[in-house]
């Protein structure tokens, strides 16, 4: 449906976006995640109209939105700030673009009233935004973006100013609007939690590119270099070289430790150098049994997190590792220069060599 091809954006010599190219598919909850500064939000004012690409072009159902001037492109935008109008109550700042779009009153007062309850603000309508929390007046910013059902909803990191518990909530409330209307929404956050959550598919981005795209589950188990690998989630990258393959595997030589095995993947040669990555919740602290891929060490320290805890040892060579296990609150608490074994599924360590 929304299609980039090639897209680059240019302030001055800073290039922002840098040769996107991305298509997102119609009731898609696509999420752009990454760094500050990585070109997310101007990869939103490109596809809302607020700015035209230095080079490449931007397609909805095949035809180019080039000169197309924001206000008749079928996209609306919630941004951080709430920016609601003040003076209006927060039943007129949801009809203000159905009074733009010239819905007849009755029809736009039966609209405001749905869109009200679509976010859970029934009994509010005659509040001014000044009275409103920042949940309740982001809650108000949404039914106003999507009151007028645009095809494209762009979201701007719209919870980055709420408090964890509300965000939550609001994320919850964020899947069913768009699950129940249907409408694309293209969301852009820099917390990668939030990206796994809401998603169908998340595109990550660093320096201007798109470095990955995938469903939140594959970009977790597959990521593509070490970028990925550590922005999203906790992943442990050991220095590597790949010494050669065995039975279909690679093996990763890292200096100072035994051979390491992984799933061989692409056309990965002897000698190509790169990194192991490795959850830390696929590593045992208990002996090994048969096959498995097996370090010694001794655990450093241990930062108990709730659910789980997260050990950190050191291996025989003076590389750290983090092993996250399950528990933590009442289980035997390994101190710090007690010797372990580490272990892991073969299939759950990677070779990257980006
Ligand atoms: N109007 C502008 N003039 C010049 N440079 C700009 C302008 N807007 C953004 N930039 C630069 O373009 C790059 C991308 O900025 P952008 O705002 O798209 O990043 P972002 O991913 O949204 O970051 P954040 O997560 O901090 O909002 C940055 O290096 C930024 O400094
Ligand atoms: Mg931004």
């Amino acid at each position: 449906m929304l299609e980039l091809r090639g897209v680059s954006h240019r302030y001055g010599n800073v290039l922002a976006v840098d040769q996107v190219s991305l298509t997102v598919a119609s009731g898609e909850f696509f999420t752009l995640l990454g760094p500050s500064g990585c070109g997310k939000t101007t990869l939103l004012r490109l596809i809302a109209g607020f700015e035209q690409p230095s080079e490449g072009r931007i397609l909805l159902d095949g035809k180019d939105l080039a000169g197309v001037p924001p206000e008749r492109r079928p996209v609306h935008t919630v941004f951080q700030s709430y920016a609601l109008f003040p003076h209006l109550t927060v039943a007129e700042n949801i009809a203000f673009p159905l009074r733009m779009a010239r819905l007849p009153a009755a029809r736009s007062k039966e609209r405001v009233r749905e869109q009200l309850a679509a976010v859970r603000l029934e009994g509010l309508a005659e509040r001014y935004p000044a009275a409103l929390s920042g949940g309740q007046r982001q809650r108000v910013a949404l039914a106003r973006a999507l009151a007028n059902r645009p095809r494209i909803l762009l979201l701007d990191e719209p919870l980055a100013a709420l408090d964890l518990k509300l965000r939550e909530q609001l994320q919850l409330e964020l899947i069913r609007l768009q699950r129940s209307l249907g409408i694309t929404f293209i969301y852009v956050t820099h917390d990668q939690g939030e990206a796994l959550a809401l998603s169908h598919r998340v595109g990550v981005m660093c320096g201007g590119r798109l470095v990955q795209v995938d469903r939140p589950a594959e970009l977790y188990a597959r990521p593509r270099n070490r970028f990925v690998a550590n922005f999203i989630g906790r992943c442990n990258l050991l220095e590597a070289r790949v010494s050669g393959r065995v039975n279909g595997h690679l093996v990763l030589g890292i200096p100072g430790l035994p051979p390491v095995s992984v799933p061989a993947e692409g056309n990965l040669e002897v000698g190509e150098l790169g990194v192991l990555a490795l959850r830390p919740e696929h590593i045992r602290l208990q002996p090994a049994r048969a096959g498995e891929q097996e370090l010694s060490g001794l655990i450093q320290g241990h930062l108990f997190l709730g659910a789980t805890s997260l050990y950190q040892v050191e291996l025989v060579n003076g590389m750290r590792l983090d092993v996250q296990v399950a528990g933590g609150h009442g289980e035997v608490v390994l101190e710090p220069g007690t010797p372990v074994r580490l272990s892991w599924p073969l299939q759950a360590g990677r070779f990257l060599r980006e």
